[in-house]
């Protein structure tokens, strides 16, 4: 018997507030339904220049190359390091999380010597350590760190990680998947060489493609390869082909819904205005904080080094993780994340990104939070989450 097909799609409605992907603006959404264009018709050719450029100011680039790569973030961190790093290079790592540890992990694969420079989770690395691997090694061709580290929700400073790796003439990488477009890049003025970020995060896009930007500097080193990038899908070269230059080179079919899709997230971050969309990041975020210890919750990161994108929060003891997830989630339509990896079963992880990140969402998740605590069993104590949020707001 045939299974014929299934029921019409109507996803649930649901307030994207974890790690990850986050709430779409609906000027996204309409963009994504409009038609497809052919990959060398000259009005696409235009429009991927359009987002090309509106790339360069979110990153904070003027001369570097811009580019969205097919795929989510991991798509643009596999192709940072597949392009940048050939057999036998060595490489220098900051590894205080999931997604340091993921670096770690890829460009071994390229065949490139490691130097993993550690921190304990929710702690950020020292440069002092980055500069002793400098050292201790002959030439170091790459220093990578994670920029907004998700696992954690610690911020990772780079000005002084990036004047060390310019001293030793290394390439800087630098995963902004979680900061781009909420906190911060100044890819030119910190002196990063090559960055690359997610649409679903602070951009307000749906998960899909990786926007990468690369300095001078490390398209030279791609240009200059000595072998081919172990990567055919992904390698800059040929990619550039087709995202720059006058004559334009059919590398692969672009998912041009994606690309309509990320180019309206772009208009919408640039129309709020950068600063504006960090502020509003920042006293979200700290609302939240207050109003979370206000009910006696512990958060796992000082707030020298907290993200204001995401927040982790120790899940008090006797309370269940997934019953008061699930129950936020179904009685509430409010998605939080758990713990990843070290953290799994310990911590929750409130994400306030993009169009996610929200004064009534703030409010919201404090309540819901509360009230299904309060049901558990935990003593909020004196404070009210909302109360100490709301005289943030009010200042
Ligand atoms: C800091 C960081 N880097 C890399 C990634 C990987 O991105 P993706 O899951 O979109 O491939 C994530 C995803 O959450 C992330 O938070």
């Amino acid at each position: 018997m045939p299974n014929g097909p299934v029921g019409e799609l109507i996803p649930p409605r649901r307030v994207l507030l974890g790690p990850g992907p986050s709430d779409v603006n609906p000027r996204v959404l309409r963009a994504m339904a409009t038609p497809v264009l052919g990959y060398l018709d000259p009005d696409f050719i235009e429009l991927m220049d359009g987002v090309a450029n509106m790339l360069r100011d979110i990153f904070g680039t003027e001369n570097g190359f811009t580019l969205p790569v097919s795929g989510t973030g991991s798509a643009g961190m596999e192709a940072g390091l597949a392009n940048l790093l050939e057999p036998g290079d060595v490489a220098v790592i900051g590894e205080n999380g999931f997604f340091g540890a993921r670096l770690v992990e890829i460009a071994k694969r390229q065949g490139a010597t490691v130097d993993v420079v550690s921190a304990d989770w929710g702690k950020p690395i020292d440069p002092n350590e980055i500069e002793n691997a400098l050292k201790r090694n002959e030439k170091v061709k790459l220093v990578a760190v994670v920029h907004a580290e998700t696992s954690t929700g610690v911020l990772q400073p780079l000005e002084e990680i990036a004047a060390i790796t310019k001293q030793y003439n290394a390439l800087l990488l630098v995963d902004a998947v979680t900061s781009l477009g909420g906190t911060p890049v100044n890819m030119d003025k910190i002196g990063i060489d090559f960055c690359y970020s997610g649409t679903q995060k602070c951009l307000g896009a749906p998960p899909g493609l990786s926007p990468v930007a690369i300095s001078e500097k490390a398209l030279e080193v791609i240009e200059n390869r000595t072998t081919t990038p172990r990567t055919w899908y992904l390698d800059l070269g040929l990619l550039r082909k087709y995202w720059a230059g006058g004559t334009r080179v059919y590398h692969h079919t672009p998912p041009m819904s994606m690309i309509y899709a990320l180019r309206e997230a772009l208009r919408v971050v640039l129309e709020d205005g950068l600063e504006n969309r960090y502020a509003r990041h920042e006293k979200n975020a700290l609302a939240l904080r207050a109003g979370l210890r206000n009910m006696g919750l512990n958060l796992l990161v000082p707030d020298e080094y907290c993200l204001y994108q995401l927040t982790t929060i120790e899940i008090p003891e006797g309370i269940n993780d997934q019953t008061l997830r699930t129950s936020l989630r179904e009685d509430y339509g409010i998605e939080i994340g758990g713990g990843l990896g070290q953290f799994a079963g310990k911590a929750w992880r409130i994400g306030l990104m993009g169009e996610s990140s929200t004064q009534s969402n703030v409010l919201m998740v404090l309540s819901s939070l509360e009230k299904l605590l309060t049901n558990s069993g935990f003593e909020v104590g004196s404070g009210s989450g909302v109360k100490a949020a709301t005289e943030i707001f009010n200042t």
